[in-house]
């Protein structure tokens, strides 16, 4: 039994909300329970091998009818990092992390391989496929991310490389039917920027039995998280407005809010997706 992950479910809510009676606590549930994501990295090289070895665990996700419609990219060169972390809003660990990843929704190889041999390819134009292979790459990279943070490197995902999806596949020479889904700094975290675990929603909430639940049950749990995440926010100096629902809801209240990326649909359609 394990003291730290029954820490950190402790931690994941904020302190509120006991531990279920549960006696296999392990060091992979230690792992993920403890999850945070770090943004400030030490100057380190990572250990050698280690981009193999979260390769590997990237290829031992599931994979929808193992088609593996995936590819991940890493970034060494400098000035491309600066490129990719400008086009990311300019966010400096992009720039400064041991390795970026950029995991790729890949339906190119697939159709080259119909290609190959002489069969058709129209399955590729429908949504269907593309919901596929972004299912694939996030399993695949959030199997890198456990791997990495299992020996003790921290991460973070950049979503904001699809603020500018052409130029950062420009930037990458992505063949059409190539769509870089989102980044992943990884590194050793900087041991003078400490982290910590951020809480999330209250398990009722996010936890439906049979069928769906209204939202109107969960009113009051949001309300209890809204609380506690002011005082999260307050304590880590997080400079955030307002309440977790205020914020959120913020995300969503027009087009703009989406930072470019509410052309997704037309990005994609110039990069060769169907999406039918
Ligand atoms: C798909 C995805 C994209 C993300 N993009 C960014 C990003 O561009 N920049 C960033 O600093 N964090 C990014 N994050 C990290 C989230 O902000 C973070 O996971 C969330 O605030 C919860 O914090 P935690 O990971 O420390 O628990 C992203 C996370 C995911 C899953």
């Amino acid at each position: 039994m394990s003291n730290r992950a029954l820490e950190h479910f402790g931690e994941r809510y904020g302190g509120e909300g006991a531990a279920p009676r549960f006696e296999q606590w392990n060091a992979v549930i230690e792992s993920l329970l403890g999850h945070r994501s770090v943004r400030r990295y030490a100057q380190e090289p990572l250990p050698e091998g280690a981009l193999e070895l979260l390769v590997a665990a990237a290829q031992s996700a599931p994979s929808s009818s193992n088609l593996q419609l995936w590819s991940v990219l890493s970034v060494q060169d400098a000035e491309r990092r600066r490129r990719l972390a400008e086009l990311a809003g300019g966010q400096a660990h992009v720039r400064d992390c041991g390795l970026f990843l950029v995991w790729l929704a890949d339906l190119r190889r697939i159709g080259d391989l119909a290609r190959h041999r002489g069969v058709g390819h129209e399955g590729l134009e429908h949504l269907e496929m593309f919901v596929m292979a972004v299912v694939d790459a996030a399993l695949a990279a959030q199997n890198a991310l456990v791997a990495a943070e299992s020996i003790g490197l921290g991460t973070v995902y950049i979503g904001a490389l699809r603020n500018h999806p052409e130029a950062v596949a420009a930037e990458l020479g992505l063949p059409p039917q190539v769509f870089a889904a989102f980044g992943l700094c990884v590194g050793w975290p900087d041991p003078s920027t400490p982290t910590i675990i951020k809480p999330r929603l209250p398990q009722e909430v996010v936890l439906h039995h049979e069928q769906y639940g209204a939202f109107e049950r969960s009113v009051g749990a949001l309300e209890g998280y809204d609380r506690l995440m002011e005082r999260f926010y307050a304590k880590e100096r997080m400079g955030v407005q307002g309440s977790w629902s205020r914020h959120s809801a913020a995300r969503v209240a027009s087009a703009d809010a989406l930072r470019g990326r509410d052309r997704l649909r037309a990005a994609l359609a110039s990069m060769g997706f169907g999406l039918r």
